[in-house]
């Protein structure tokens, strides 16, 4: 996924487009370059971060008032200066900026080395810039918005780009399919952006561009049409970001502020859905659909990475409280088999994005096969929560740490809700444990500020193990799923390779793993595993692994067994994911400062990858 920012208007560009740039820079951020329209066009781009490109450019004189500019994670062509965007035709009509994929662009390269046109890079984007002059060269007639739209009805893939033509340097032209874009409207001026983060301080008046439309922006006015060249009505919406959101205010990383964010997050995600001594649960968005949920055969939940681990936990809280079969698919295997689905089957995408495509894919898979498909989504707006018959926002707030803390437990409590919804419509649950369990719920946010109290402790325990090579994490039920989580975060921000495992297959094989070099993180909190666990505990003793467990306050048993311990409050089972997933974000992200790694951007990673 890469970051895209443009602009029209009075102001000078340059800083609208590099600030915008760094509030995109979580999407992408391996080089970055910007364009600016000024009796021609002028691009500016090189490997490495925004800021490398800002001191790059510290030096030169820019002017101007309309220009494009992006942020990349390499999909075509290794992360190099010749290979940032953006990127100019082989006459210079044109540079453009493109988050996306061209998928035909060998075939389209081809094509166009056989008609003259030469190439720099090994971009597809590149591809796109002379396919584009191609068309518009064509004959004197062709406009700059015709020759982008012969183009991109041409690309097979996905697409978000905009584009400024060296000919008609008073305007923007916009488009999407598959990669989202929006436009912020002014007064005189408008943004454009792969998210709103670069438009929130400017306005909050949005229109989210949907697949195939066609954007030509003029700086006192914007026409939207299709890439059939038909109108397409507007739809302006407001946004519903705080500028607040997009800073990292006193902590030193996006991550960690998202850690200790969570409380507030998931009171913010059960505001108006959950209301202790009453016990209606809320989800407005599926009263049309409940009947079906309710009376569905089977429910399919299709993620990816940590939205797929929250989907596990859902399965465990649905299946044993609503009764209804549940499947958790990832779904870039789903995209690809050929279920057995029907209309009697319920699939729920669940996304942080909502931009991420092989569960864009599943999702298109399953609507060709008649399911009713809901979406459990944090950004507003986005491809899933609009290709859905419906669903609920987490209202988690705008994550831009990579690696993904405060959304997994607003999914998780989402589909706690929907668990205990479901059950109660169904009459499968007791009044006293359906009472029982919002209330435990209700108690997550306090419970969860104490755990983060212990936030010194944790940065204690993670400087003992900062040199591990590798690390196991196991747990059972519930927190089977936080265990491969725990993993997930160790892996992605520390590159320590790290595995999660339900801890009972442990003596199916991981137990070889076992020495004293490799730390043994157990989650074991006093819930109707626990014995089990305490066994595994004991088996990993018995050979030597150095255990960390996360345990329930007060255990002194555990306590005494092990080398180090994180504390949860007591809770419900069934709540417990909320709690024990916290220690192990937090010791993920101290071993990884520890280490010097980058938390907020790691290597090869993107915060949604919107291509496959
Ligand atoms: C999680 O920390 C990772 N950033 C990654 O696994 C992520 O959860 C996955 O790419 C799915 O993203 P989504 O929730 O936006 O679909």
């Amino acid at each position: 996924m890469c970051g895209i920012v443009g602009y029209i208007g009075n102001k000078n560009v340059y800083p609208v487009l590099i600030n915008g740039l760094k509030k995109l820079e979580y999407r992408g951020y391996d080089s970055a370059g910007i364009a600016l329209c000024n009796n021609g066009i002028h691009v500016y781009k090189q490997k490495g971060k925004v800021s490398d490109l800002e001191a790059f450019i510290a030096d030169k004189e820019i002017n101007g008032n309309i220009g494009i500019g992006h942020t990349r994670w390499a999909t075509h062509g290794e992360p190099n200066d010749i290979n940032a965007h953006p990127h100019s035709s082989m006459n210079n009509k044109f540079s453009l900026v493109h988050n996306g994929i061209v998928e035909n662009y060998a075939d389209l390269k081809n094509d166009l080395i056989k008609k003259g046109f030469t190439f720099l890079s090994d971009t597809d984007t590149e591809v796109l810039a002379n396919l584009i002059e191609y068309f518009y060269e064509q004959d004197e007639e062709v406009t700059a918005e015709y020759a982008v739209r012969l183009a991109l009805s041409r690309v097979v893939g996905a697409y978000g780009i905009v584009v400024i033509s060296h000919d008609e340097q008073n305007k923007l032209i916009a488009a999407r399919k598959g990669s989202p874009l929006v436009i912020g409207i002014g007064k005189g001026e408008y943004y454009v952006a792969s998210d709103a983060g670069p438009i929130v301080e400017f306005t909050e008046h949005v229109v989210y561009l949907n697949d195939y439309d066609i954007a030509i922006i003029e700086k006192d006015s914007f026409t939207l049409r299709n890439i059939e060249n038909n109108p397409v009505s507007v739809k302006i919406q407001q946004l519903n970001l705080e500028i607040g959101e997009l800073d990292k205010g006193e902590f030193e990383h996006f991550m960690l502020k998202e850690i200790f964010e969570q409380p507030k997050t998931i009171a913010d995600t059960f505001r108006g859905r959950l209301r202790p001594g009453q016990h209606d649960i809320v989800l407005g968005g599926l009263i049309d659909v409940l009947p079906q949920i309710v009376n569905a055969e089977r429910i399919i939940i299709i993620g990816c990475g940590t939205s797929w681990h929250a989907a596990l936990i859902g399965e465990y809280l649905i299946e044993e409280y609503a009764r209804i079969p549940v499947e958790v698919e990832y779904a870039s295997e789903f995209r690809y088999r050929n279920p057995i689905l029907s209309e009697k089957d319920v699939v729920i995408a669940i996304s942080q994005s909502g931009e991420t495509a092989d569960t864009i894919a599943a999702l298109n898979m399953a609507k060709e096969k008649g399911a009713l498909l809901l979406g459990i989504c944090n950004v507003v707006g986005s491809t899933i929560s609009r290709e859905t018959r419906a669903g609920v926002y987490t209202h988690a707030g705008i994550e831009i740490g990579v690696a993904s803390t405060k959304a997994f437990s607003a999914q998780v409590t989402v589909l706690t809700m929907l668990a205990l919804k479901i059950a109660w419509e169904k009459n499968t649950i007791s009044e006293d444990l359906y009472s029982t369990l919002i209330k435990e719920l209700s108690a997550i946010p306090e419970n969860a500020r104490t755990i983060l109290m212990n936030h010194p402790h944790i940065k204690e325990v993670a400087e003992k193990y900062k040199n591990a090579v590798n690390a196991l994490y196991l747990g059972r039920g519930y927190l089977f799923p936080v265990a491969l989580e725990g993993a997930l975060k160790l892996k992605e921000i520390s590159y320590i390779h790290a595995e999660g495992y339900a801890a009972g297959e442990m003596k199916h094989g991981p137990i070889a793993l076992i020495d004293d070099n490799l730390p043994v993180i157990v989650v074991a909190p006093q819930d109707n595993y626990y014995e089990k666990i305490v066994s595994n505990i004991q088996e990993v003793k018995a050979r030597k692994g150095n255990i960390i467990a996360v345990i329930t306050e007060g255990d002194k048993r555990l306590r005494e067994m092990v080398e180090d311990v994180l504390e949860i409050p007591k809770s419900h089972p069934a709540v417990a994911p909320l709690l024990a997933v916290i220690p192990l974000q937090l010791l993920a992200y101290h071993i990884a400062i520890l280490r010097g790694c980058n938390v907020d951007q790691p290597r090869n990673l993107a915060k949604s990858v919107t291509v496959e």
